[in-house]
């Protein structure tokens, strides 16, 4: 955050030099969002905050709101879409088939489901699994952004397009965006394919193993 004060101010210092004394920014409403709901209370605060949500209809539906799972501690986080049938009745992340297969990714890197955060953008179920509407990652996702600075991972890893997409403020597409870090602040973020996309195109393994090796690169590089 420092970082970025220090470039904004460095801009507008330049900009003043060059006689401009005004400037208009647009701030997203899901900023306005975070901002609104930023007071640095900590996973069981914000938490609280899902658990009354009602900022969408997907509330009325929902067995029980899936905040996200593992270390508040954790190095590396990783993000998925929302959750499915299982998850909505377990209320726990990534637990029905392509769960099993992230717990394997985590595994082959070394690392235990224990040991990482586990959360979505979505934090209530859509029905019948549809993609996450874009009303809904608006009302939804200051939860993940304030999850994201209580655990202050190194890098996050998003899984899939609404997750990568989201987090990178893009609209490229999944394929385009994987496989390389961006920074946000000082966390390294690394876009992948998502597990249940994997399960349909399993030829891709290859290419997220070829990416969670970066990520493991650079949690070794950090400690
Ligand atoms: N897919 C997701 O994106 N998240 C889950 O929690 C489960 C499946």
């Amino acid at each position: 955050m420092r970082s970025i004060i220090a470039s904004i101010k460095g801009y507008l210092e330049t900009d003043k030099l060059a006689g401009i004394n005004e400037i208009f920014v647009r701030r997203t409403s899901s900023q306005d969002n975070y901002i609104r709901h930023k007071d640095r209370k900590g996973l069981i605060g914000i938490k609280k905050a899902a658990e009354a949500c009602k900022a969408c209809p997907l509330y009325k539906k929902r067995t029980h709101m899936v905040f996200g799972s593992g270390s508040p501690h954790a190095g590396l986080m990783f993000v998925g879409e929302a959750p499915g049938a299982d998850e909505d009745l377990q209320g726990l992340p990534f637990v029905g088939r392509a769960g099993q297969l992230l717990t394997k990714m985590i595994e082959a890197i070394g690392m235990r489901r224990e040991d990482v955060y586990i959360a979505n953008v979505l934090k209530c179920r859509p029905p019948g699994n549809r993609c996450p509407l874009p009303d809904e990652i608006e009302a939804c996702s200051h939860f993940l952004l304030e999850q994201i600075e209580s655990i202050h991972p190194k890098v996050v890893c998003c899984l899939g397009k609404f997750a990568s997409q989201f987090l990178l403020n893009s609209a490229t597409p999944i394929s385009a965006l994987r496989g390389r870090f961006y920074e946000m602040d000082d966390i390294k973020v690394m876009p992948t394919f998502h597990p249940a996309y994997l399960l349909r195109n399993p030829g891709d393994k290859r290419l997220v193993w070829e990416d969670l090796k970066k990520i493991r690169h650079a949690l070794r590089a950090s400690e």
